[in-house]
This record gives structure tokens, sequence and C-alpha cells, in this order.
């Protein structure tokens, strides 16, 4: 009985201080339905959110702390962005108007997998900050790889995997992504 009740309250602890947000926080996920409780708890929760962003609900948020979101900028139902708690010096940073598609995955961490005599799931992480430059856009169900930084009004296209850093201005597509074009390029006739 007494365990029970300990077990209990430690999964309740667990819920109410992790710096994750999602659904299955159940405590507190609810928040994210009505604005006033929305800022309050985005901004206690984020590590930096700048103004008008939102975070909206059925998006799941791990390593909250680690993560710095811009202005004007709404993380959509579906969109992962998974920093490490336990390595808080690489982080997710969003500038300010980026904006993302439904079901993206932004990723700081990657296992470990090179020790053959390990579990993979006991040789640890590498972590790496992950930087999407202002004014970009990620299309739908785009993987965003550990340590990318996608440039300034850069485009992923849809179901993209983001396996190196995409430069300011470029449209990239495709798993591995590569790029299609530059949006800033002048072409023959004077044309962008
Ligand atoms: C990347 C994107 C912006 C490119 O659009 P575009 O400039 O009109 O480019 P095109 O459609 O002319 O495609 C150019 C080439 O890239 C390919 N391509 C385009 N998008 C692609 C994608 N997501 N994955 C793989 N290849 C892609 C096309 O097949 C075409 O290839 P081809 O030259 O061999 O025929 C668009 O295709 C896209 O993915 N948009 C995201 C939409 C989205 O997610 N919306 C919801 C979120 S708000």
């Amino acid at each position: 009985m007494f365990k029970g009740l300990k077990d209990t309250w430690k999964h309740v602890w667990f819920i109410l201080t992790y710096p994750k947000i999602g659904p299955d926080m159940y405590f507190t996920h609810w928040l994210l339905f009505f604005k006033p409780f929305r800022i309050w708890f985005q901004k206690r929760k984020i590590g930096y959110i700048g103004k008008n962003s939102e975070i909206r609900p059925y998006c799941v948020i791990i390593g909250t702390k680690n993560i710095s979101i811009g202005n004007n900028v709404t993380i959509p139902p579906g969109t992962m962005l998974i920093a490490n708690p336990g390595a808080p010096e690489a982080r997710i940073i969003i500038e300010d108007d980026v904006l993302f598609g439904p079901n993206n995955a932004v990723y700081c961490s990657t296992h470990k997998y090179d020790n053959p005599a390990l579990p993979i799931q006991a040789q640890g992480y590498i972590s790496k900050t992950t930087l999407i430059r202002s004014g970009s856009w990620i299309g739908i169900n785009a993987v965003i790889m550990p340590g990318i930084t996608i440039g300034r009004n850069a485009v992923v296209g849809a179901n993209s995997v983001v396996t190196k850093d995409v430069p300011d201005y470029a449209v990239v597509a495709g798993a591995p992504a590569r790029i299609l074009k530059y949006t800033n390029e002048i072409k023959d006739d004077g044309s962008r």
C-alpha cells in the first residue's frame, strides 16, 4: 500500500517537474489549450520563448530548458523538438519567423553505437546544437539531425531528412536532403 502511494507520488512528481511537454504529461498538457494558461506555461517551461510564439497542443518537447524559440514561431501539433536534458550545452535554437509544417522532428542528440559488446541504449549519447535560422520554412514530416544548421530563409521540402547544413536561401528536399536551388540566385534574364 505504502509502496504504491510512493510510486504514484514519484510518477506525479516526474510529470510536474521533468523538462518535457507532451500529451503524456497529462497534468500540464491541458494548459496549452487555453491562451492565458499557455502563455504562462510555455514561458515557465521553455528556456526562452519570444513574442507571438506559440506551443500548440500535441507536440512533444524534451529538454525544454535547452530550447530557445524566437518571435513569431508556431510549434504545430505533432512536432518533436528533442534536446537532451543531460547535455545542457547542446541546444535547439529556433530564430525569429520560422515556419513549421506539422510532424517535424528536430533532434540535438544521437545514440552512440560503436561498441558491439554493449546494448546501444547503454552506450550514451552525442549531443550537438541544432540551429534553425530566421525566416526559414520546414515542410511537413521533415527530420533535422543533431548539429545541423538550417540557413536564413531556407526551405526544407516535405519528408526530407536533413543530414548536412543547409545554406542561406537554399531549397532542399529528399532523404538525404539535396539542394534543388537558391531563392536569391539571379537568372540569366535578371529575374530570381
Ligand atoms: C520543396 C518544395 C518547396 C519545392 O517546391 P518547388 O520549388 O515548386 O519545386 P518543384 O515542385 O518544381 O520540384 C523540383 C524537383 O524537386 C523534387 N521535389 C520537390 N519536393 C520534393 C520533396 N519534398 N522530396 C523530394 N523531392 C522533391 C521534384 O520532384 C522535382 O524533381 P525533378 O526536377 O526531378 O522533377 C515543395 O516540393 C515542398 O516539399 N513543399 C513543402 C510543402 C509542405 O510541407 N506543406 C505543409 C507545411 S506548411
